[in-house]
């Protein structure tokens, strides 16, 4: 990266995410380099960014490095420092051992510590001071995920010349659960000081509704949300704050393109042989996190091995595991746990030179990871919870050829869409069990009738038509009516 030119006169445009696109990475040398985050956020909005020419406000994934702002790629960064305690207790802490299992159903215990609430006040602080001083007169200001929902409520009282929104990509968890939260009130009016809050599903956007009436004490709209239409509307004081549901994507036609190249068709190829050429390679793409649902798959997948239902002498099952949030507890007893799993399977059912499951713990090249899901006959997304599920979506932009198929749990927000996918529900083994089974053994007319429908959907709303959709709510500002609102 090059530093960037100081204009002065700031940015029209700016995403304020946990995350810079980019990791810092030191190298053993001494030297450092970029490299592209995890995750599905930096997915989606990478090109989004490219395409409206802003500045990204963030961290740059390592602690106590100071970076100056860089021009990385064609892309405005300006990274927001973090101390090695405050990794610890805003983003190992109160991110990723409170807000996100208490959002993801508790399927882990949420942790409620005070020192970590102090420490998510404080970072979410410093970004936006930093927002403050990066934005323009009269900016857009676009806030992304649970990390920073404290941030709208700061920024607009140091800038109320800024028209900001708010985006939540993970799910907004039901009334009950949000409840436990020590700090529900302050999360709540955070959040409402934005002039647009997005969610993936209208459930999310309707529960926070709710709780913006109970817990704000404020005004709002009674009338069912839609997805990208008929917004909820919280009246707070003078300012009119609008709810919505806004599905995210994917740059689908990119994908699309990109894995019709034939040097993919070869590496596709080339993978499959390497596998031994088996019938059926069924594949897992995801961050190693216990939302996935990754031991719900293996589970399934050893007991249709055991009741002879799957012949180990003609699948193979890849799983590739980003790593994800190491130091954090209940991430290094699932890594644990998992990985038990695999050794337990191939210890049961592979022959020498012949894995039952290849479980790579890395992240994959784009390139070598769109080659995985042109070879892969059978997609396996298994989560107990998930916002959206984009791994869900890579998949069917990946199959012009009309093969493969999905298998979808029903507890992912991109279930809402791909209904023709083999919906599944992983709280019931017997369920994923058979949807596996469906995916691998019927018929082929069925199975491209299928994928053709799925591909309609994904093809036609792809990140670009999300973020216009959010983008252009936005920008129509006060226009929805206070006549709807009621106490
Ligand atoms: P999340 O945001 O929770 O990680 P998503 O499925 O929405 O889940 O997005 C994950 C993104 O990370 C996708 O773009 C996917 O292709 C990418 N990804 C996941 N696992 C890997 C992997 N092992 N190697 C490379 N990229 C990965
Ligand atoms: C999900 C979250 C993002 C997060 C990503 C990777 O997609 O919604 O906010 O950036 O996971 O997680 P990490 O903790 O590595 O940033």
């Amino acid at each position: 990266g090059e530093p960037v030119a100081p204009s002065g006169a700031g940015s029209g445009f700016v995403v304020v995410a946990n995350r810079l696109p980019v990791d810092l990475e030191k190298l053993p040398d001494g030297t450092t380099r970029w490299k592209r985050s995890p995750g599905g956020l930096v997915t989606a909005l990478e090109p989004v960014l490219r395409s409206n020419k802003g500045a990204w406000v963030g961290w740059a994934g390592v602690p106590d490095v100071d970076v100056e702002p860089i021009i990385e790629d064609g892309l405005e960064l300006y990274p927001v420092p973090l101390s090695s305690q405050e990794v610890e207790d805003y983003y190992e802490g109160f991110s990723n051992g409170t807000l996100w299992p208490l959002y993801h159903d508790v399927i882990v215990r949420p942790v409620y510590d005070r020192a970590w609430w102090a420490a998510y006040v404080e970072v979410n602080r410093r970004f936006a001071e930093e927002t403050a001083k990066v934005a323009a007169e009269g900016a857009t200001v676009w806030v992304q995920d649970y990390q920073l929902q404290l941030v709208p409520k700061m920024l607009r009282m140091l800038r109320p010349d800024l028209t900001i929104g708010f985006f939540l990509h993970i799910p907004f968890p039901p009334v009950e659960l949000f409840m436990q939260m020590p700090w529900r009130t302050e999360i709540v009016e955070g959040l409402l000081g934005a002039d647009l809050i997005g969610f993936h599903l209208p459930g999310g956007a309707q529960n926070f509704l709710y709780l913006a009436r109970r817990l704000a004490g404020q005004p709002t709209s009674r009338g069912t949300i839609g997805v990208r239409s008929k917004l909820g509307v919280v009246q707070v004081g003078f300012r009119t704050v609008r709810v919505g549901a806004f599905p995210i994507s994917i740059d689908s036609a990119e994908l699309d393109e990109h894995s019709r190249r034939r040097s993919v068709r070869e590496r596709a190829a080339k993978i499959r042989a390497e596998l031994g050429n088996p019938k059926n390679i069924m594949l897992g793409v995801d961050r190693l996190d216990y939302t996935k649902g990754i031991d719900i798959r293996l589970n399934a997948l050893q007991e249709l091995l055991e009741e002879g239902r799957v012949d180990p002498a003609e699948t193979v099952m890849v799983q590739l595991a980003t790593p994800s949030r190491e130091r954090v507890q209940s991430y290094i007893k699932m890594r644990g746990d998992i990985e038990r799993q695999v050794g337990r399977i191939n210890g049961e059912f592979a022959r020498v030179g012949y894995p039952v499951v290849h479980y790579l713990h890395r992240p994959i090249p784009r390139d070598e990871l769109i080659a995985f899901f042109v070879a892969a006959d059978a997609m396996l997304v298994t989560p107990l919870r998930d916002g959206m599920n984009l791994v869900a979506k890579e998949y069917v932009a990946c199959h012009s050829d009309l093969n493969g198929a999905l298998v979808l749990s029903e507890f992912t927000g991109a279930a809402a869409e791909l209904r023709q996918s083999y919906l599944c529900n992983p709280h019931d083994l017997d369920s994923v069990k058979d949807a596996i089974v469906g995916a691998l053994d019927d018929d082929r007319d069925t199975k491209r009738r299928r994928m053709r429908s799925m591909r309609r959907q994904v093809l036609t709303h792809d990140v670009d038509r999300w973020a216009r959709a959010f983008l252009d709510a936005l920008s129509q500002g006060n226009v929805a009516g206070s006549a709807l609102l009621s106490e």
